[in-house]
């Protein structure tokens, strides 16, 4: 039962929706914890031809997720405080799951620390080209910044000249390990440092030792550089898929509840057809896959090489700790309503054209998947039902 957007009480066989008349027969799949992806490049503004709030978190929704943390890197980046009026703006009237937003390294310390203050914030994102500037800023204001996720590819170490199948030897693993020095000479060891993407195995093992939490992403578990080798562009991604032993190694490692993997995240990337179309050398990095990594990772359930709570673990109960949100990643009383259903025998096959994302292209195309989302609820509203969406808005529900 739910009441204002949260779990009143909680019983075996179907659910009430909030206010709304709606009910949900529970005895076709399981509803989990919502699913929250810390890593999610939503575009709009200048990039809304790839990707808006609208399309990204519609996409987000059919994958499973109720809430998505959204990335700066758009154009204008997300840098200053009135880019970052505009992207709220634009969650609050178009988003379909709940959100929250990284902000980039802004030109003056000053308006970081402002930025901080708006809810929704949850920190930082810093980007290779960041590096010299946050080592020249102001360690007292960086150390009042709450959660700092890392992009880890050192800049100095890294170039543009290989074929595909071999970018891991241009942007090799020794340049993330050669970020980690540099960001733990300006940071140290702190809370919430989190590296993101992390591609493998030896950078978890450092990015651990050093007192940070990792996310890996499914691309780095499931393709390696055969696949960038066979694909192309759909499968060229920053940091570069490695290879099948690397790929191998990580996967064996995430599955286990010792882990050095803390948390999964999409790092859904969208870039046009057309552009993800152009040749190898031309064509702009980054997979987008948030409406497939559900079904991708339910699959390794039903193969017995993940277990469930494995996966709760790593894209609820993980990701609403390292955002400090006690009232998710749970579905006891006083939780948040946000419940990701799925289908575990359903099968779902990834086609390209039939997906919600504006970013019509995957490195996934015909997988056949079993499991499946069967329903995303977002504080007590089936924002995704089996193939139909409802708007949040209709039933005046404050995301
Ligand atoms: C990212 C994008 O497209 O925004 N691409 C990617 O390959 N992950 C940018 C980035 O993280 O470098
Ligand atoms: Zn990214």
């Amino acid at each position: 039962m739910i009441e204002n957007g949260h779990v009143i009480d909680v019983r075996e066989g179907f659910e009430k929706f909030g206010e709304t008349d709606l009910f949900f027969d529970l005895s076709r799949g399981v509803a989990l914890p919502g699913f929250i992806d810390i890593h999610t490049h939503v575009r709009g503004l200048e990039l809304s031809y790839k990707e808006d709030e609208r399309s990204g978190t519609m996409a987000a929704a059919k994958g499973g997720f109720t809430m998505i943390i959204d990335m700066p890197n758009t154009r204008p980046r997300v840098d200053n405080i009135d880019v970052l009026k505009n992207k709220l703006k634009a969650f609050e009237r178009n988003s379909f799951t709940e959100y929250g937003i990284w902000i980039a390294l802004p030109k003056e310390e000053r308006e970081a620390i402002e930025m901080m203050r708006f809810s929704k914030v949850y920190g930082l994102k810093i980007y290779p080209e960041d590096y010299e500037r946050l080592e020249k800023y102001d360690r007292e204001v960086l150390r009042k910044i709450p959660r700092i996720m890392i992009h880890a590819e050192d800049p100095e170490n890294i170039s543009e000249s290989c074929e595909k199948g071999y970018r891991w030897r241009c942007r090799p693993i020794d340049a993330e390990i050669k970020a980690l020095e540099r960001i733990h000479r300006v940071l140290g060891s702190r809370d919430g440092v989190n590296i993101t993407h992390v591609t493998n195995l030896y950078t978890a093992y450092v990015a651990k030792k050093l007192g940070y939490s990792t996310d890996t992403c499914p691309h780095y578990l499931l393709l390696d550089s055969d696949d960038e080798r066979r694909l192309g562009c759909v499968a060229k991604v920053n940091p570069p898929l490695r290879t099948k032993y690397m790929r191998e190694h990580l996967l064996e490692n995430l599955v286990s509840s010792e882990s050095l993997i803390d948390m999964m995240s999409t790092d859904h990337a969208p870039h046009t057809f057309e552009e993800k179309n152009r040749d190898f050398s031309e064509c702009p990095s980054g997979i987008s896959s948030i409406e497939f990594v559900s079904s991708l990772m339910l699959d390794l359930v039903n193969k017995n090489v993940l277990s469930l709570e494995r996966l709760i673990s790593l894209f609820s109960i993980g990701p609403a700790k390292f955002l400090g949100l006690d009232l998710y990643g749970c579905v006891k009383p006083g939780c948040r309503a946000n419940y990701t259903i799925i289908d575990l025998d359903k099968e779902t096959v990834v086609r390209s054209s039939q997906m919600i994302s504006k970013s019509k292209n995957t490195p996934y195309e015909n997988m056949r998947l079993k499991g499946s989302v069967y329903a995303t609820v977002v504080r007590g509203v089936p924002v995704y039902l089996n193939d139909l969406f409802t708007d949040p808005r209709d039933y005046e529900v404050a995301l």
